[in-house]
Order: C-alpha cells, then sequence, then structure tokens
C-alpha cells in the first residue's frame, strides 16, 4: 500500500501548531509584559523572551534536598580545619610567585587562580588540580570558556532551544569544554571515590568521618560527605552523575568568585600603598614574624584581621564578583511602587546598587572604613550585598571569606605588592559574564617586604 504524504499540509499543519502554541504561551503572560514594561529599564520582549529565562528555575525540587545536605560540609568546624588546606595552598602560591621578584608588572590573576583551584579541588575532591594530570593552566582555560559561552549564550534568544543551540558552532564548543571539564572531575571522583570506599570497608566503624581524634574534619573533603551519606544511608543517593553535576557547581561558584575577588583585592592594595601599609602593621601585630613557616596562618587568627577584613569586603562593594543575582517571582510582589508580577525573573544588580551614590558617598572612592561597626548602621541593610541574601544565598559565604583572609594574608606578610602607575577606580574597564571580569587583567608588581625591627626603630 502506498501512502502519500502532502509535506506542504504536514508542514502547514506543525507551524500552525507551533504558532498556536507561541500564542497561548504569550496570551498568558500578556499581564506579566504589562507589568514589567511599567519599570525602568530595558523591556522584556514578547516571543523572544528575556536574556535570563533559564537561570533560577522555579522547580529545582533537587535544590532543596542537596542545599540540605550539603549544609553540614560548611559547618563551622569544616571550614575551622579547611583553613589550615588554605594556608598550605597560601605558602605554594607564595614560593610560585617569587619568580616575579623585582621584575615588571604581571598579571596577578594567573597565581592567584592556579592557588583557587587547588583549594577548591582539595576541598571538593581531596586532590590538587596537579595530582590529577592537568598542566598549563588547562582547566583554568576550560572554566573561563565554559563562563563566556554560556553567557553568550543568554543573550541569543534562539538558542534556548537545545535542539538549535548544539548544532550550532557555540554549542558544539561548549559541549567540548564540559566533555573536558567533565574528564578531569571524574578522574577526581573515581580517585577519591576508592580511598573513601577502601577507607570505609576496612575499618567499617572508623570511617573518614568517625575517627574522633579530632582530625576527621582535616581529612575529609566535600565528595567523601556525598559518599558517606549514601553508605551510611544504604541508598545510591547521588549517582555518578549527581556527584558531577554537584561538584562541579561547587567548583565554578566557589572559585572563579574567589579568584577575582583576590585579585581586586591585591590590585586596590598595590593602588593604595598607605591602606596596604595598615594591612601590613595589622598582620605584624599578629604575628611578628614574616616566616611562614615558623607562624603559618591559622584559623584562630582570621578573627583578629578586622582591617583586613574591611579592605576585603569594600573591594567587594567595588568588585562584587557575581554581579547580579536572580529570582522566580512566584506571587505578585509590590516594590516601590510598582509590581513584580508572578512569573518574572527578577535580576537585581549587586553592581550598580554597590556603585550607587544613593548609599554609598563618593561610591568610586576606596575607603575600607565604610566597614566600620558605625558606618554599618548608619545604611540601609544589604546596600551590601555580594553573597545574596535569602534561603538561597552563598552556601560558601563563611568558607570564602576565610580562604580569602588567609591567602591574602600569606602574601601580604611576604610581599609588597605595587603599581608603577596609579589607576583611577573609574578607568577600570569591566566586563560582564557569569562573574564580573576586567577587560585588561589586573597587573602589578612584587618586592620582597623587609622584616620590621622588632624595637621599631
Ligand atoms: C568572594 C566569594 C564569593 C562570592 C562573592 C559568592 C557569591 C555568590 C552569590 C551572589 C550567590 C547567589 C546568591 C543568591 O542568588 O542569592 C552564590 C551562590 C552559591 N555559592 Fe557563592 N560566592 C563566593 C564564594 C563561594 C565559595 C567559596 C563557594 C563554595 C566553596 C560558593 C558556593 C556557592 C554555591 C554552591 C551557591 C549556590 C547556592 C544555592 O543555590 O543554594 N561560593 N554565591
Amino acid at each position: 500500500m502506498q501512502i502519500d504524504i502532502d509535506y506542504v499540509t504536514v508542514a502547514t499543519t506543525i507551524l500552525g501548531g507551533v504558532i498556536i502554541g507561541l500564542l497561548v504561551f504569550h496570551f498568558k503572560r500578556w499581564r506579566m509584559y504589562e507589568l514589567s514594561a511599567k519599570f525602568d529599564g530595558p523591556t522584556c520582549i514578547p516571543f523572544l523572551g528575556n536574556a535570563l529565562l533559564f537561570l533560577r528555575h522555579p522547580t529545582a525540587k533537587i535544590w532543596q534536598v542537596n542545599r540540605k545536605l550539603m549544609e553540614p560540609t560548611f559547618s563551622r568546624m569544616f571550614v575551622a580545619a579547611s583553613v589550615k588546606k588554605f594556608a598550605q595552598h597560601s605558602k605554594t602560591l607564595v614560593k610560585n610567585m617569587e619568580k616575579e621578584l623585582d621584575g615588571s608588572e604581571f598579571p596577578i590573576a594567573e597565581y592567584i587562580l592556579d592557588s583557587a583551584i587547588d583549594i577548591i579541588f582539595d576541598s571538593t575532591m581531596g586532590s590538587t588540580i596537579a595530582e590529577l594530570g592537568d598542566v598549563n593552566r588547562r582547566f583554568q582555560e576550560i572554566t573561563r570558556k565554559i563562563t563566556e559561552l554560556v553567557y553568550m549564550r543568554l543573550f541569543k534568544p534562539w538558542f534556548y532551544w537545545n535542539v538549535i543551540f548544539y548544532r550550532s558552532a557555540l554549542g558544539k564548543d561548549l559541549l567540548s569544554y564540559k566533555a573536558a571539564f567533565s574528564r578531569i572531575c571524574e578522574k577526581a571522583i573515581e580517585r577519591r571515590k576508592k580511598l573513601v570506599l577502601d577507607e570505609t570497608r576496612e575499618k567499617p566503624e572508623e570511617n573518614l568521618y568517625n575517627n574522633n581524634d579530632g582530625t576527621e574534619f582535616e581529612k575529609i573533603c566535600l565528595l567523601d560527605h556525598f559518599i558517606n551519606f549514601s553508605v551510611a544511608n544504604k541508598i545510591d543517593k547521588f549517582s555518578a552523575r549527581d556527584l558531577h553535576d554537584e561538584l562541579t557547581t561547587f567548583i565554578i561558584a566557589g572559585y572563579e568568585t574567589t579568584g577575582f575577588a583576590m585579585s581586586s583585592v591585591l590590585f586596590l592594595l598595590s593602588n593604595f600603598p598607605d591602606i596596604q601599609e595598615k594591612v601590613y602593621n595589622e598582620l605584624y601585630e599578629i604575628y611578628g614574624s614574616d616566616d611562614l613557616d615558623e607562624r603559618e596562618v591559622k584559623y584562630e587568627d582570621l578573627s583578629r584581621m578586622v582591617y583586613l577584613e574591611r579592605v576585603i569586603k569594600e573591594s567587594l562593594r567595588l568588585f562584587p564578583p557575581a554581579p547580579y543575582q536572580t529570582r522566580f517571582v512566584t506571587e505578585d510582589t509590590k516594590m516601590d511602587g510598582h509590581i513584580l508580577p508572578k512569573g518574572c525573573i527578577w535580576v537585581a544588580c549587586t553592581f550598580n546598587l554597590h556603585r550607587n551614590a544613593k548609599y554609598w558617598e563618593n561610591p568610586l572612592e576606596f575607603n575600607p572604613d565604610r566597614f566600620l561597626p558605625g558606618e554599618i548602621a548608619k545604611r540601609r541593610s544589604h546596600c551590601w550585598n555580594p553573597f545574596g541574601v535569602g534561603p538561597r544565598n552563598c552556601i560558601g559565604k563563611r568558607y570564602g571569606m576565610m580562604k580569602m583572609k588567609t591567602v591574602l594574608a600569606t602574601v601580604l606578610r611576604k610581599y609588597i605588592v605595587k603599581k608603577d602607575t596609579f589607576v583611577p577606580i573609574s578607568e577600570i574597564e569591566l566586563k560582564l559574564d557569569i562573574v564580573l571580569n576586567t577587560v585588561l587583567p589586573f597587573k602589578l608588581r612584587i618586592e620582597k617586604r623587609v622584616p620590621k625591627d622588632p624595637a621599631g626603630s
């Protein structure tokens, strides 16, 4: 039997179906479009959608489960124990930077990111990137490319459809970088899984969590936490895919953010030597000695670095690594005389908030004393919001602050960071992708610090 297919009719029917589907979809959202048009800024474009459509999807049930599970990992004990790892990696960073001593200006981020990668890999998977065979900063390149490509996709609405996107050159590039990223992570997961499971099998009553010798938190990494959970509950809660997805979120969220933040702090201090001197004086009061082996940074020192903390906060104000945050609006919400309509995605631009003259006097001035307790009390809460607020805020906030303090204190005890010519903040060109970045890399030079004369002469 022969069936005659009228291709024109089939094509017209499909096209008609798609058009009707789109019309119904957008008709239902018409009220949202009308309300959002009343806001300042670019209006959203019906039929094309708005750029952040797929960023914070509301049906993130899996998020609730995983967030709950991750929270203990960031307990005080775990963070405190991590400081030891931060200190060790910071010493390697200082050593690596030696080759730039007394030379010309160099891009600081490359060194900082190397160290940030090692710290995040050590914390999440228990190995350093070198142990995984990564050479020539390939991992840095891969993550940079992934965030760039994801960001480029956001502004090309026709790429929201996977069928189109993954057939394009951009999509294929993203797939190949993701595959390279996954290979490194999978290698780390396998390596660690073997170690933890072997250890649990050999001494089930004394696994990494239960050895109770006070060092358990120093040994574990995030992956152990997931594996132990699965073993303890006798369930395969985390498939290889789940593990991979959770850990890669951590790596992406935790490494570029702190890497950019620490590079900005060092750059600002090189530009403002008086402020750098105050930071150093505080460190000198804590340590007395510049010998990192004799007296490395410890958890209990961090609460005494109050000035350094103000410097980091001021730097996060001027250069927030996560420059915007998004939320799915689940019900009509009144704000500033407008209604945020249910169903839209709300983007809060932290970068603009942090440089808004309404909240910050001389916003482009670098002034860590804005974070003196008295000054904070004068401001509205949440004017400073680098880590987000609410249940979906940054889970690694405390861990990130401790890591930055440890690394920066170690570097600044050893080196003076300098600029040949002062660069005004207003002249630093920035570019936005998933994480904030500079158009030109932050450059500075370093000199060895001459230890102070304890007699003060
Ligand atoms: C300077 C450092 C950091 C900054 C500025 C930063 C900023 C942020 C921001 C703004 C969010 C979104 C919050 C929101 O939408 O309300 C976020 C989420 C997140 N951050 Fe961080 N972060 C930093 C460091 C870290 C570190 C070190 C880690 C992990 C080790 C981390 C892990 C995460 C994770 C997993 C999320 C998603 C949380 C969730 O959806 O439940 N972050 N971060």
